[in-house]
C-alpha cells in the first residue's frame, strides 16, 4: 500500500535515537559525545576514544590505565582459531578473511553471546576491541605466508598491532613514534560516523537479537563495499592509475560523464556537502608524515592537484563534492608499508569501536524494535499459477 515514506537509501529517515556522534553536513562538523573530531585527533588517543565512545565521558588517568589494561588482556586468540584461517586461500582477500573469522568468534566465545547480560555485553565489546588488531595481522601475516605474530602486552595497543603486523621471527619490528602516532591518528578518525551503512547494518543485525560476534561481521560485510570502506583502496588505487599531474583532466572529465560509471575515489559524501573535517586533519597529516619519514611519494602530488582541479570545477561545486576521509588516508597507510587490500581492514579494526559502542547503545535502549522497513510494491498483481505444460 501507499501508507509508507518511500526513502530510497534513507537520506531523511532517523532510524534510532543516539547520543554518540553528532554530524551537520553542511558546516563540517563531526563530535563525538561533544568533543569536535579535530581536537581529538590532534590530542586524544584511540584507546581514549575508544573509552569515550562507550561510556560517554573521558575516562581520568585510573579509568583510562584500567581500561586499557582489560583491552590488553583480551588481545590473545584462541590458538584453535588459527587453523580457521588455514581453510583460505593464500591469495584471498584479507577483508574476505575478516568477516569470516570475525563471524566464527561467536563459536569460540559462546558465553559472550548472551546478549540479556549487561556484564557479558561489555566482555564481548572489549573481546571484539581487543581481538580485531590480532585477527587483522593473522590475516596479513597469513597473505605473505609468514607466521602469525603473538600480542606483546607492554605495548600500547596501535603498537602492538603495527608489531604484529610488520614483525617477523628474523626481525623483530621496532614501532617509530612517528608510524604509531599517524596509524592512532587514522584510528581516531575512522572510529565511529553515526548511522552509516555498516553501523545500521550492525543495529539492524543486532535488532534481531543476534549475537555481537555475528553483528560486527556483518558490518564488516557492508563496509566492504566500495562507495564505503572499500572506497579507500580504490583511491589510492585511482591516485597510483592516475600517476602524474597532466593525466588528471583525462580523469576529471570522466567523473563528470554520466555515460561512464566511473567516480573520483574519496570525494562526496552522502552527509557533508562542506567539506568532511577528518579529510582535512588527514590532509595535514599527509605531509607532516611522509615529511617526518623522508619519502616522497609522487601520488601525494596527484593528490593534491586533483583536489585543487576538482573543487575548483563548476560540476564538483554544483554537486558539493569535496575530499572525504578516504582521499588522503591511503598516501599515509602506504607510506607506513601497508599493502592497498589491507587499508579497508584497517577501517574495519577502528570502526569496530563505533560499531559496538552503537550496539550496545542499541540494546540498552527500550524503545529498541526490530528493525523491520517497508516497501513499495510495484511488481505484478494477483495471478492464477499455471502448469508448466501450458505456459
Ligand atoms: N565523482 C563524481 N561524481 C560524483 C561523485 C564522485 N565521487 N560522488 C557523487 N557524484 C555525483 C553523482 O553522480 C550524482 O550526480 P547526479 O545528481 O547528476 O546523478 C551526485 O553527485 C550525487 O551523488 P549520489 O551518488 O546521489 O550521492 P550519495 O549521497 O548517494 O553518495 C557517495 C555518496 C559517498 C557514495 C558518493 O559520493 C561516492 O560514490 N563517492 C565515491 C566513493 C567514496 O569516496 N566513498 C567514501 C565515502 S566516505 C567514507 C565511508 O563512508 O566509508
Amino acid at each position: 500500500s501507499g501508507a509508507f515514506t518511500y526513502d530510497p537509501g534513507f537520506t531523511s529517515t532517523a532510524s534510532c535515537e543516539s547520543k554518540i556522534t553528532y554530524i551537520d553536513g553542511d558546516q563540517g562538523i563531526l563530535l563525538h559525545r561533544g568533543y569536535p573530531i579535530d581536537q581529538l585527533a590532534e590530542q586524544s588517543s584511540f584507546m581514549e576514544v575508544a573509552y569515550l565512545l562507550l561510556n560517554g565521558e573521558l575516562p581520568s588517568q585510573s579509568e583510562l590505565d584500567k581500561f586499557v589494561t582489560t583491552i590488553t588482556r583480551h588481545t590473545m586468540v584462541h590458538e584453535q582459531l588459527s587453523t580457521f584461517f588455514r581453510g583460505f586461500r593464500r591469495d584471498a582477500h584479507p577483508m574476505a578473511i575478516l568477516c569470516g573469522v570475525v563471524g566464527a568468534l561467536s563459536a569460540f566465545y559462546h558465553d559472550s553471546t548472551d546478549i540479556e547480560d549487561p556484564q557479558q555485553r561489555v566482555i564481548a565489546s572489549y573481546r571484539l576491541i581487543a581481538k580485531m588488531p590480532t585477527i587483522a595481522a593473522m590475516a596479513y601475516k597469513y597473505s605473505l605466508g609468514q607466521p602469525f605474530v603473538y600480542p606483546k602486552n607492554d605495548l600500547s595497543y596501535t603498537a602492538n598491532f603495527l608489531r604484529m603486523t610488520f614483525s617477523v621471527p628474523a626481525e623483530e619490528y621496532e614501532p617509530d613514534p612517528v608510524i604509531v602516532d599517524a596509524m592512532d591518528k587514522i584510528f581516531i578518525l575512522h572510529a565511529d560516523h553515526e548511522q552509516n551503512a555498516s553501523t545500521s547494518t550492525v543495529r539492524l543485525a543486532g535488532s534481531s537479537g543476534a549475537n555481537p560476534f555475528a553483528c560486527i561481521a556483518a558490518g564488516i560485510a557492508c563496509l566492504w563495499g566500495p562507495a564505503h570502506g572499500g572506497a579507500n583502496e580504490a583511491a589510492l588505487n585511482m591516485l597510483r592509475e592516475i600517476g602524474t599531474p597532466d593525466r588528471i583532466p583525462e580523469y576529471i572529465a570522466r567523473a563528470k560523464n554520466k555515460d561512464d560509471p566511473f567516480r573520483l575515489m574519496g570525494f562526496g559524501h552522502r552527509v557533508y556537502k562542506n567539506f568532511d573535517p577528518r579529510a582535512k586533519v588527514l590532509s595535514k597529516a599527509a605531509t607532516d608524515v611522509l615529511d617526518k619519514l623522508g619519502i616522497d611519494d609522487p601520488v601525494l602530488n596527484t593528490a593534491r592537484e586533483l583536489e585543487q582541479v576538482a573543487l575548483n570545477d563548476p560540476y564538483f561545486i554544483e554537486k558539493k563534492l569535496y575530499p572525504n576521509v578516504d582521499f588522503y588516508s591511503g598516501v599515509i597507510l602506504s607510506a607506513i608499508g601497508f599493502p592497498t587490500t589491507m587499508f579497508t581492514v584497517l577501517f574495519a579494526l577502528a570502526r569496530t569501536v563505533g560499531w559496538v559502542a552503537q550496539w550496545n547503545e542499541m540494546i540498552s535502549d527500550p524503545a529498541q524494535k526490530i528493525g523491520r522497513p517497508r516497501q513499495l510494491y510495484s511488481g505484478a498483481t494477483q495471478r492464477d499459477y499455471v502448469s508448466v505444460d501450458k505456459r
